[in-house]
């Protein structure tokens, strides 16, 4: 979600910050823009659409400073006028995040004789610093000031007329700093200045940073503060195609390596991964596909508790009435660790008392620092939007943690252990077999469907889940999922000659159920794509298509089962022709709500 990227230093900052934006374009966006400093004057250019369309503006001139921002639209619709950077009186910026209460500060600027633009809050946010900076005419008092108005989430970068500095502030959004051979850089993820450093500042928030054209200076309440670099630990390949046509197929292709690397660091430091035999409620809390991870985690933990996980998404439980108490572990999924509506549910278990524990994948995101306790599940980059080994590392970091609970409890013998443990490391072998499938077939029969459905019942239910919304929003066909016993209570009615149907049945203790409630699609024309365990028998009229999942106990079965749904999701979107890495609406880090 909004990608931002700055440079100064004594090379030509235009390029330097055009091949910022342009890796940061997982983000998702749809207008961009740059601002620099031109014969002493700022120059701004910004359009709607690719970063490819801005480039067609782009003169040959010459700067040492930029900013540049990609936009994924919030107030007012993606068009030029609304493309950052904004420029008002002597204050320019690039803006990430929504300022909440932009409408009445809007409202007293109109009085105070600002005119406005654009719809949106970033402009105010520009006139709100240009009019305190007119007052005051000291920048970093005029940035501590803001902070104290300005309600929402942002992270800004911040030019004046007068200097060439590059101002950078944080609240909610990401914003990491880096000096380099080239000069200083400041973006919204690692991957705009991997190619110079893998050595940065986090921007923490609260803080200031003065980046000027050899020296970053950072702030906290107005004084100086030293800050501690960090290392980027994986290599500049893993967020690169290496050969990849896309960064999705490389990631669905790089799940086998990154469970064995995970199995192999917990399996040796079993003692990272959390006991949490002693609380008395558990909430799973996270949004998307990271919640599709969580309701499984609540099949794989209820195995051994006696009683119920609660799994909510983060935009509901956050405004909802949870019971939360000292004896509540909370436990929050993201891959970012950014996403605004897990931060806040997060915050909100903390204020009432419970513990918080995280799983996530960037390295000290905002999530994995505020959380009581993390478990880091090690992915690497993950740079298409749609997540596949973010999600399959979520879901077996919650399958250890239950199987360590298991084993606490004294649930799981130390026969089965082995055997489960010997499960745990199957999984790749079975994931390259499965990569290896060809799907093409199906892919044909449905890539032209308006509507799919998936069905199945408890972890297969929610696997469907997760394997429609991949389907969905790569490829932009309409797909529901239902409990697999469900479908008669209405949706059946939606069945005729064809519909393509999924279903999973992959739990021998419901499996016939399951296959009944398919045999009433089929009976009523749907075309069935069966995922099946390998060793339960089904007849051949049941199904037009079969998958076979090598069986595997239920803590290992959907980490392997969902990796055929990935790749049909993949190549049914690669037929349409479609934007696979980058689809439309999407952003890779919901950083507002
Ligand atoms: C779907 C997808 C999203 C994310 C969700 C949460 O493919 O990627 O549904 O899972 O936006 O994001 P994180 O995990 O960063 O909190």
């Amino acid at each position: 979600m909004c990608g931002i990227m700055g440079y100064n230093g004594n090379k030509n900052a235009i390029p330097i910050v055009i091949n910022g934006l342009k890796s940061l374009e997982y983000r998702g966006y749809d207008s961009s823009g740059i601002a620099y400093f031109f014969n002493n004057n700022i120059k701004v250019i910004k359009e709607k659409g690719r970063i490819s369309e801005l480039e067609k503006l782009i003169s040959d001139d010459k700067s040492n400073l930029c900013i540049g921002h990609t936009r994924w639209a919030t107030h007012g619709s993606p068009n030029r006028i609304n493309a950052h950077p904004h420029n008002v009186g002597s204050v320019t910026i690039v803006h990430n995040g929504i300022i909440e209460n932009y409408h009445e500060l809007k409202n007293k600027l109109i009085k105070d004789g600002y005119k406005f633009k654009s719809e949106t809050d970033t402009e105010v946010a520009c006139a709100l610093i240009d009019s305190i900076y007119q007052k005051k005419k000291d920048k970093l008092k005029t940035l501590i000031e803001i902070q104290t108005i300005l309600k929402g989430s942002y992270a800004f970068l911040i030019i004046f007329n007068d200097e060439k500095t590059i101002y950078a502030l944080r609240h909610g959004s990401p914003l990491i700093i880096a000096e380099s051979s080239i000069g200083n850089l400041i973006a919204s993820d690692i991957p705009a200045i991997l190619e110079y450093t893998k050595e940065y500042y986090l921007l923490e928030e609260g803080e200031i940073a003065e980046i000027k054209e050899d020296n970053i200076i950072f702030y906290q309440e107005g004084k100086e503060i030293k800050k501690d670099k960090l290392i980027f630990e994986h290599d500049l390949s893993s967020a690169k195609k290496e050969g990849y046509s896309h960064f999705m197929l490389k990631e669905i292709y790089e799940q086998p390596k990154v469970i064995d690397n995970f199995l192999k660091y917990y399996f040796e430091n079993f003692n990272l991964i959390p006991d949490i035999r002693n609380y008395k409620k558990i909430h799973i809390v996270a949004c998307g596909s990271a919640y599709h991870a969580g309701l499984l985690g609540k099949v794989f933990l209820e195995e051994y508790l006696d009683f119920n996980v609660i799994v909510e998404t983060s935009s509901e439980y956050r405004y909802s009435k949870p019971f939360i108490d000292k004896d509540t572990l909370v436990i929050l999924i993201s891959q970012s660790g950014e996403t605004a509506d897990t931060l806040a549910a997060m915050r909100l278990a903390k204020e009432k008392g419970a513990k918080t524990l995280g799983i996530v994948n960037v390295i000290g995101s905002s999530l994995a620092r505020e959380c009581d306790d993390v478990i880091y599940i090690n992915a690497g980059p993950e740079i298409a939007v749609a997540t596949t080994k973010a999600y399959t590392l979520q879901v077996l970091t919650l399958s250890l943690i239950a199987f360590k609970l298991g084993i606490n409890l004294n649930k799981i013998t130390k026969e089965e252990q082995d055997i489960i443990k010997n499960d745990y490391l199957l999984i790749s072998k079975e994931i390259k077999k499965l990569l290896k499938e060809d799907y093409q077939d199906l892919v044909n029969k449905i890539y032209k469907k308006e509507h799919i459905f998936f069905i199945g019942r408890l972890m297969d239910y929610y696997s469907c889940l997760e394997g429609s919304l991949k389907l969905k929003e790569i490829s932009y066909i309409h797909s529901e999922t239902y409990p697999a016993g469900e479908l008669k209570h209405g949706t059946i009615s939606l069945i005729e000659d064809n519909t393509p149907i999924i279903g999973i049945a992959t739990d021998d203790n419901i499996y016939e159920k399951t296959i009944s409630n398919i045999k009433e699609v089929k009976a009523r024309g749907a075309y069935v794509i069966l995922l099946k365990r390998n060793d339960l028998k089904v007849e051949e009229t049941v199904y037009d298509k079969l998958i076979n999942i090598p069986k595997k106990n239920n803590l290992v079965m959907p980490i392997i089962t969902i990796i055929p749904l990935q790749l049909i999701a993949f190549e049914v979107a690669k037929k349409l022709g479609y934007d696979i890495d980058k689809p439309r609406n999407l952003a890779k880090s919901v950083t507002v709500e």
